[in-house]
């Protein structure tokens, strides 16, 4: 029987609603050309942990990393949770397929800006974010279904 806890539903959503901030963000960072809004540097940006600078580009690209980071804090933490879950092998599933595709997903934007935009790498990046966004999803709706039940 599924047993998850009770709210854990509500932060794989929370985490999901700012992955979609990323991946609006990010297209506005392609739209933009502001890809190399924060240099080749990765994990910081220009150089620095917090750039404090007005740079249109600069925001943009941070901005998008900071959504994708806070994103990745509560869907990990979501599935930490659903791992802890016994009984529902399902649920187990979900969490472990997201997590993976999303920290492979981070990895794979950090290569984009250290291979200074590479097209294919790009649009590998934009197609793994409809994957990531698809299976963050789908733990959300588990996880909600057997909190419901539990
Ligand atoms: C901290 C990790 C990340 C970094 C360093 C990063 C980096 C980038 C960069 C540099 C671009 C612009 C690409 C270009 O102009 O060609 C971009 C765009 C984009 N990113 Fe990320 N990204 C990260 C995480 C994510 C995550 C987690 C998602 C989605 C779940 C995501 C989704 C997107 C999308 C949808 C675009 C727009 C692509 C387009 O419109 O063609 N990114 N990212």
């Amino acid at each position: 029987m599924p047993l998850a806890p009770a709210r854990v539903h509500v932060y794989a959503y929370a985490g999901v609603a700012l992955l979609f901030l990323a991946v609006t963000i990010g297209a506005f960072t392609r739209a933009y050309g502001a890809g190399m809004g924060c240099g080749p540097d990765w994990p910081t940006c220009n150089g620095e942990i917090v750039p404090f600078t007005s740079d249109t580009a600069t925001l943009l690209e941070y901005f998008h990393r900071v959504a994708a980071g806070l994103g990745f804090v509560l869907v990990s933490y979501a599935a930490y949770l659903a791992l802890k879950t016994p009984g529902d092998v399902s649920v187990r599933l979900w969490a472990m397929a997201t997590v993976v595709v999303l920290v492979a997903q981070i990895i794979l934007g950090a290569v984009v800006v250290w291979y200074h935009l590479n097209p294919p790498l790009s649009a590998l990046h934009t197609t793994l974010a409809i994957v990531t966004v698809a299976l963050a999803t789908g733990m959300a709706v588990k996880l909600s279904q057997s909190s419901a039940r539990s």
